[in-house]
Formats: structure tokens, C-alpha cells, sequence
């Protein structure tokens, strides 16, 4: 079936199945790397992107279920927010493997979209749902609290 996705603002017609999960179009049709396929069931946040300024889990949503466009970190030079996250997750060396770093940014984006100044405690309760198995929380902390001073 033909469908049509909105990708950092580019359309792409992506022939698939409506049930196929948006991650595997992102990444099999669309160009996109940066959503990784971690768990596959919705409880690690490695998939995550952006539709309509909520984060959601590319693994478990089908394309059927996508109306608006999808941000992903591919579009990190055009957005301010993801441009300064991008930055200060260098700054603050927060990845260590990195696999779960887009998923972390793109939960981030979403809450700094929402709250210009979140408390230590609202930042950690929006990036709850992604996991980093190298554990580099502490970094990865720092590094949204960096990003929120430089887009003051
Ligand atoms: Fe989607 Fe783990 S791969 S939540």
C-alpha cells in the first residue's frame, strides 16, 4: 500500500504495509539512522522521534497510525532546540556507546519544547523511558541542564 510520510519536512511515498512500524519506514525507506531498533517493544526509548511534539516509540506505532510530520535528530541543523542539545551532549561527553543518545535527545526535545526550564526532577522524569546501558545518566543530565542554559 502507498503511503505517504512527512520526514523533517520532506515527503517520502513509501510503498509498505499499514502494520509495518514506522521505524522500520524511517529507516528502511526514509534515510533515517538515527532511530535505533533496541527492544522492539516499547520499553527502551532507543526509537524514539518526534510526530506532532510528542515523543513517541517508532518501534511499536505503525505508519498507519502517523498523520504530521516526524522529527528526527537527522534534522538537528534546522531546529534550535535539537542544535543545542546536539552541542552540549558532545560537551558533556554524554555518550558512551551512544546507541540510545537519539532516543534521549528526541525525549529531551520534546520536554524543552514544552518547558523552557525544567527542574532536575522533570528532565529525569521525561527521559524515564529511555534506557542507556552504558549508564552515562549523570552525563546525559548535564547535558539537556547545559542545553537549557544555552537556549535561554
Ligand atoms: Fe522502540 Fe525499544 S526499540 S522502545
Amino acid at each position: 500500500m502507498a503511503i505517504q510520510l512527512q520526514v523533517n519536512g520532506k515527503s517520502h511515498n513509501v510503498d509498505i504495509e499499514p502494520q509495518t512500524p514506522l521505524l522500520y519506514a524511517l529507516r528502511n525507506d526514509c534515510d533515517i539512522n538515527s532511530a535505533k531498533y533496541g527492544c522492539g517493544a516499547g520499553q527502551c526509548g532507543s526509537c524514539t522521534v518526534i510526530v506532532n511534539g510528542n515523543a513517541i516509540r517508532s518501534c511499536i506505532t505503525p505508519v498507519s497510525a502517523i498523520s504530521g510530520n516526524v522529527t528526527t535528530l537527522e534534522n538537528y541543523q534546522n531546529d534550535p532546540v535539537l542544535k543545542a542539545l546536539n552541542k552540549a551532549f558532545i560537551a558533556e561527553q554524554a555518550a558512551q556507546c551512544g546507541y540510545c543518545i537519539a532516543g534521549m535527545m528526541m525525549s529531551a526535545k520534546s520536554l524543552l519544547d514544552k518547558n523552557k526550564n525544567p527542574s532536575d526532577n522533570q528532565i529525569k522524569s521525561a527521559l524515564n523511558g529511555n534506557l542507556c546501558r552504558c549508564g552515562t545518566y549523570s552525563r546525559i543530565l548535564k547535558a539537556v541542564k547545559l542545553a537549557v542554559k544555552e537556549l535561554a
